[in-house]
């Protein structure tokens, strides 16, 4: 797993920031729930939630020490948010949360069904979990379109031994992965959205940043011939420059009944 650009994503990420807003406005509550965000990135959203839970307290888990580092930096008043480098396979709390959240970072994770028990174990028995991430569709992802570019004859000797770092789970896999991990899916819908960056070079900077598990492999100066290269083909998917389309699968999850 790469280290991502934690000051970078600040500036990139509105797209993420929206999602996670968007399906945030739809969970209810008290103000005093203690909350795990799984993936929590720059903070951004984690610092979102803590503001709704004000006699609460939220902590945020993300592998990358880059992401954590742009979190701590954060300058605002807040007092009921922490953040520590965390991977959610190897994450071991104990039932100490009422709610358990991950926007777009479960689709960077390879066993599914571990991070699942993970997060089922970290829910006290009445807890809740909303995830969010890219589902599996019939049209080709950006994270395919990278793919097929490792295996360009410039780029194949960078990419010989690399694994796809990403898992776009079909739909119905869901409730079947949180089954087995004892979670029970009570809620999800995908929506095939699209959004537009505004212009190309807008949309090659989000790449830039999130394509790090590809471009970590890459000497500093090549990393904008292959962003370019992706970016150039996967505008054959979108349609139009600077327009991204993807799929995103949101769902509220609960322990299972015993
Ligand atoms: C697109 S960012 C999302 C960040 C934040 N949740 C947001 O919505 O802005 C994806 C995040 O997933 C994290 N991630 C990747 N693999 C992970 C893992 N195994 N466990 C937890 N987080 C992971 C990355 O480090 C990155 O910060």
């Amino acid at each position: 797993m790469a280290d991502w650009d934690g000051a970078g994503y600040a500036h990139i990420s509105e797209l993420q920031r929206a999602m996670a807003t968007a399906s945030l406005e739809s969970v209810t509550v008290e103000g005093t729930e203690r909350v795990l965000d799984v993936g929590c990135g720059d903070g951004c959203v984690t610092r979102l939630i803590a503001s709704r839970v004000p006699d609460g307290s939220v902590l945020g888990v993300d592998p990358s020490p880059r992401m954590i580092e742009a979190a701590r930096a954060a300058d605002d008043q807040l007092t009921n948010v922490s953040f520590q480098v965390g991977d959610v396979t190897t994450m071991g709390f104990g039932p100490d949360f009422d709610l358990v959240v991950s926007f777009n970072a479960l689709h960077w994770v390879a066993d599914q069904e571990t991070a699942y028990r993970n997060i089922a174990a970290a829910l006290q028995p009445g807890g809740r979990a909303l995830v969010q991430f890219v589902c599996h569709g019939s049209r080709p992802s950006v994270e395919r379109v990278a793919m097929a570019v490792t295996r360009d004859s410039r780029w194949a000797p960078a990419f010989a031994d690399f694994a796809q770092p990403y898992l776009h789970i079909e739909p119905d896999d869901l409730p079947v992965i949180a089954g087995s991990a004892g979670l029970q899916v009570t809620r999800q819908s995908v929506v095939d959205r699209e959004w537009d960056f505004g212009s190309r070079d807008q949309f090659a900077q989000w790449c830039t940043v999130g394509f790090s598990d590809w471009t970590s492999r890459l000497p500093a100066a090549d990393v904008p011939a292959f962003v370019d290269a992706v970016v150039d083909r996967y505008q054959t998917v979108a349609g139009r420059p600077g327009v991204f389309r993807f799929l995103q699968l949101r769902a509220e999850l609960r322990p299972s009944p015993q």
